[in-house]
C-alpha cells in the first residue's frame, strides 16, 4: 500500500532561469518539474542541465516532489540529461514522448545501467498519437519494485501538434485520449495529471479547464506560471463539505447496527460500501493536503 502524496499542482520551471529555479522554493506548489525538454533552447541545454543539478543538490526544495523532464529517447541529449538527473536524485524522472512498453523498458534499463537509486520514479508524458493507442500497454508495465512508473503527465501541445487535433476551450478534440489515459492509469494505479493552460492570463478559462480535468478524474494540472498554483490547488482538494460527508458516511458504517450491511441511508440518500470506500480515500486525501501521512 503507498502512503498518498498530493499532486494537484505540477509547476514546470525551465532548467535554463535561474530565477525561477530559485523561486520554487517559495511557491505553494506540490510537486516541481525542472525542465531540460521543451521549455530550453537547444543552445541552452547545458547550462540548463548543470543548473538543475546544482539546484537540486544544494536544496530547500521543502517536502515538495522534485521530478527531472529528461529530453527525449530519440534526441542527442538524452543520455547526459539521464546521467545528469540521476546524480541529482530526484524523487522521479519525466521522459517525453513515451510512446510503448518497450520505451518504459528501455529507460529503465539505462537508469539500471547508470546505477541509479531504485526509489527514483518514473513518470511517462502521454502526448504521441502511438502513446494514445497504447496507454493500456504502457500503463500496464508500470508496475514494478523498481523504477515505478507513478505518473503520467498528460502533454497536451505535443498532441495537438502531432495529431492535428485542435487545442480549444471545453477541449472537445481532446477529451477521448485524456480519458483513455486515466482509465489505463487507473487500471495500474498511475496517478495522471493534466496538460498545461497555455493562456495563463485568462483567470476564468484555466479555472473551468482545471474542473474539467478533476471531473474527469485527473490528480492534479501541470502548470506554467505561479499566478496559476493557488486556483489549481482549490480546484484538486476536496473542500470541507465533501470532507464531512465523507467522514459521516465512514461513521455511519462503522454504528453497530450497520455492521455486515452492504447499503444504508445517511441523510435520506442511499449510500453503498462503495461509497465508504471512497470517503475513506477523500478523507486521506484531506490529510495528505494537510502535511499528515496515512496510508492509502
Ligand atoms: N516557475 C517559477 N517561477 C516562475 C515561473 C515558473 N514556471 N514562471 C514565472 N515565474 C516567476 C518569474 O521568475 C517572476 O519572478 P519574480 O517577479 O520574482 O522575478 C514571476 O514569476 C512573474 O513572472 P512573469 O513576469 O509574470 O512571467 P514571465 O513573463 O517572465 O514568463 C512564461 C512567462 C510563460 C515565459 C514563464 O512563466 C515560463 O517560462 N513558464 C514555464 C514554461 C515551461 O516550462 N514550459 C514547458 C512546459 S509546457
Ligand atoms: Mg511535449
Amino acid at each position: 500500500m503507498d502512503t498518498h502524496r498530493p499532486r494537484r499542482s505540477v509547476l514546470y520551471m525551465p532548467g535554463s532561469k535561474e530565477r525561477a529555479l530559485q523561486k520554487g522554493k517559495e511557491l505553494q506548489t506540490d510537486a516541481i518539474i525542472f525542465d531540460l525538454e521543451d521549455a530550453v533552447a537547444p543552445d541552452m541545454k547545458d547550462i540548463a542541465r548543470t543548473q538543475v543539478q546544482e539546484a537540486l543538490s544544494a536544496g530547500g526544495y521543502g517536502n515538495r516532489e522534485l521530478v527531472i523532464r529528461v529530453n527525449g529517447l530519440s534526441t542527442p541529449w538524452y543520455k547526459d540529461d539521464l546521467k545528469a538527473a540521476v546524480n541529482a536524485n530526484p524523487d522521479a524522472i519525466l521522459v517525453p514522448k513515451v510512446s510503448t512498453s518497450d520505451d518504459v523498458k528501455m529507460i529503465r534499463d539505462n537508469l539500471a545501467s547508470l546505477g541509479a537509486p531504485k526509489s527514483i520514479d518514473l513518470w511517462a508524458m502521454m502526448e504521441t498519437p502511438l502513446a494514445m493507442l497504447n496507454a493500456g500497454q504502457i500503463a500496464q508495465s508500470g508496475p514494478s519494485d523498481s523504477y515505478r512508473l507513478r505518473a503520467f503527465v498528460m502533454g497536451t501541445n505535443d498532441l495537438a501538434k502531432e495529431t492535428r487535433a485542435v487545442l480549444k476551450e471545453g477541449r472537445e478534440p481532446m477529451l477521448a485520449w485524456l480519458s483513455i489515459c486515466i482509465a489505463a492509469g487507473r487500471a495500474f494505479d498511475i496517478d495522471i495529471i493534466d496538460g498545461v493552460y497555455n493562456d495563463f492570463k485568462n483567470e476564468q478559462g484555466f479555472f473551468q479547464e482545471c474542473e474539467q480535468g478533476r471531473d474527469l478524474g485527473m490528480d492534479g494540472k501541470t502548470l506554467i506560471h505561479p499566478s496559476q498554483l493557488a486556483p489549481c490547488n482549490q480546484v484538486f482538494s476536496p473542500t470541507r463539505e465533501a470532507v464531512e460527508w465523507a467522514q459521516k458516511i465512514i461513521e455511519a458504517f462503522e454504528q453497530p447496527e450497520n455492521q455486515g450491511k452492504g447499503a444504508i441511508t445517511v441523510d435520506g440518500k442511499m449510500v453503498e460500501l462503495l461509497h465508504a470506500e471512497m470517503a475513506k480515500r477523500t478523507v486521506v486525501i484531506a490529510k495528505a493536503i494537510a502535511g499528515q501521512t496515512t496510508d492509502l
